[in-house]
Order: structure tokens, then sequence, then C-alpha cells
């Protein structure tokens, strides 16, 4: 199975959705049947590291951030099972792009997940501060948490 991970910089988000839900991963021992990537829908960053505070605060709790950011692209609807993105901008940007309903229903939101606070979205934390970017890492270790559950489960039935 694999999942791909959108923001619209693919610098905070997105790279910490996929270190976060690796770890999950590895820690399950199910690196060898699911697979992450992230991608953002501008290209602004493309080639970038993630953003340093993203980078920093994810390490302190335990999570390794590797990525590098990248534009999504409709191959990649060929590419990846799973598609989740981070807000209704990110949600409505990838929909765009889908053309067969097969692709449409590949695209997630990952706030949908999200049990811990009833947040439409994941916000973006690029113009906040530490408290930023930690209420984006809790939020996206209960959303790939309940996403993994979920993901599962239904590739199960
Ligand atoms: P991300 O955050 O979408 O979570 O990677 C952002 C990073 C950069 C910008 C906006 C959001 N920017 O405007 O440069």
């Amino acid at each position: 199975m694999k999942l791909l991970f959108v923001c619209l910089g693919n610098i905070c988000r997105s790279p910490a959705a996929e270190a976060i839900m690796n770890k999950f991963i590895e820690d399950r021992n199910m690196a060898d049947h699911i697979t992450c990537d992230s991608a953002g829908t501008s290209q602004h960053h493309a080639g970038h590291q993630a953003d340093p505070r993203m980078r920093k605060h994810a390490k302190v709790k335990g999570y390794n951030i590797t990525s590098i950011s990248r534009a999504f692209e409709t191959e990649d609807f060929n590419n990846f099972n799973w598609i989740i993105t981070m807000d209704d901008s990110n949600y409505e940007n990838v929909s765009s792009l889908a053309i067969t309903e097969k692709d449409k229903k590949k695209i997630l939101k990952m706030a949908d997940f999200c049990m811990i606070k009833n947040c439409n979205f994941i916000p973006d934390p690029y113009y906040e501060g530490d408290q930023g970017f930690l209420n984006v890492i809790t939020l996206l270790e209960d959303s790939c948490s309940q996403l993994l559950k979920y993901l599962l489960k239904k590739e199960n039935k």
C-alpha cells in the first residue's frame, strides 16, 4: 500500500505526516507492506529540505524528517493507493487534477481522521511560532494513528 501526503509547500505539514506515519509503520514492522511519500500542490519549495523549524520539533518528538520537497503531479494518481490532503485548498487542488472516479476516491482529508480535536483542516504553521509547529505534530500523530487503523481495516475487508 502506497500513501502520499500532500500540503501546499511540502516543507511543513506533509513531510511531518510522512515521517510520523513512517515511524508508526516501522514500529509495527509493516515497512515491507506500506510506504509513504509526500508532495506539495505548489512547486515553490521544490528541491528544498523541510523547514528547519519542523525538522527540529519533529526530531525532539522522535521523528526524522528527511524528505526533499517536490510538486504533486497527475502521475501520482497512478503511483499511490491513497492521497491524503492537509486542508481544503490542497483537497480542491488535487481533486481538480483527478480524471477518473477511481482517482477521486483515492483522495482523503487528513483532518477527517483527527479525533483529539474537532478540526476541519491541519493548519499551516509556516507563519506561526513554536506552538504552531507543535500543534501540527500533535494533530498529525493522532490523525496518522487513526488513518493507519482505517486503511488496514479497509484493506482486510
Ligand atoms: P506546508 O507549509 O504547506 O505545510 O509545507 C507552507 C510552507 C511554505 C509556504 C506556505 C505553506 N509558503 O508560502 O512559502
